[in-house]
């Protein structure tokens, strides 16, 4: 499967921090923002990974990830030039994609909790049709809604609606089988002016290929897109890693446990950081038996 991370967008909502670098490079605590979507991708498996970015902020995200090599993965870069919508992520990316089912999450994205890692195993799992996620929230109307039956299918989706079916919202995670290439591309832009990933689901929904898993309120699925909540964001990872002494979303932690390198890698990276905690982390992780959640 291959993974695309869209970390386009003016960031408007956050200037003027963001005047000056794009969005998903802003620190979230002791990472980049990017290292929390990165960090799905490769949890479910995915290692070649395509990031698409504006032409302005691509050089910045090649000279903080390069080619992936030390993490295990391979990464791509392609600019987007304008912010066309999420959707136009695969038209961009068709090439990129091919004919293997590809997983989308958008850069400002930070998952964190119980239950995730097996949601992410039976993603990666994919080959046919498209998997969604919903999430409860206090304000759907800012977000695509779906609404469920009793059996947990999805009866609708729309995006933004102004009288929303459900407090159920889509997250930016997002797994195609390979038609979404084609299906991209018969899109006409909403009324916002976007290729709508909305107008996507609808479709394999419409096909009766569209299944949604719920994450519920043992995860935390938060939005980084505002001062409010990039502030949130840094304290809630501050918070548990701190009690925990575990790190959320640190990239070479798991290269190391789903092999993608091996302990001499990771030795070698720590040893670039070794003069602070998130180095001290990793030299902590050389010869630590492994505990998963
Ligand atoms: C986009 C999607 C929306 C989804 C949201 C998740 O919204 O259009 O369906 O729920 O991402 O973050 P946008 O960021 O374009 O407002």
């Amino acid at each position: 499967m291959k993974g695309i991370i869209l970390a386009g967008g003016r960031g408007s909502r956050l200037f003027p921090l963001t005047l000056g670098v794009s969005k998903q490079l802003l620190p979230v605590y002791d990472k980049p923002m990017i290292y929390y979507p990165l960090s799905m991708l490769m949890l479910t498996g995915i290692r070649d990974i395509l990031v698409i970015s504006s032409p302005e902020d691509l050089p910045q995200f090649k000279r903080l990830l390069d080619n992936g090599s030390r993490w295990g993965l391979s990464f791509s870069y392609l600019e987007q030039a304008e912010p066309r919508g999420l959707a136009d992520a695969f038209i961009v990316g068709k090439d990129f994609i091919g004919r293997e089912p590809v997983s989308l999450i958008l850069g400002d994205n930070i998952f964190f909790g119980t239950g995730l890692w097996n949601h992410l195993q039976d993603a990666s799992t994919l080959k046919e049709g498209a998997l969604i996620f919903t999430y409860p929230v206090k304000f759907p109307e800012n977000y695509g809604v779906v609404e469920l039956d009793e059996a947990g299918q999805v009866l609708s989706i729309e995006e933004k609606p102004d009288k929303p079916r459900s407090n159920l919202a889509v997250p930016g995670l997002y797994f195609f089988d390979q038609n979404v290439v084609d299906y991209a591309s018969e899109l006409q832009p909403s009324p916002r002016g976007e290729l709508e990933i909305t107008d996507i689901i609808q479709r394999y929904l419409l096909e009766g290929r569209l299944r949604a898993k719920q994450l519920g309120r043992g995860v935390a699925w938060l939005d980084a897109g505002t001062h409010e909540t990039l502030i949130q964001a840094a304290n809630f990872v501050q918070t548990v890693e701190e009690r925990q002494g575990l790190m959320i979303s640190c990239p070479e932690e798991i290269a190391y446990r789903m092999n993608f390198i091996n302990k001499e890698q990771l030795e070698s990276l720590a040893r670039q950081m070794k003069s602070n905690s998130y180095g001290e982390y990793l030299f902590h992780l050389i010869g630590e038996t492994v505990q998963d959640d």
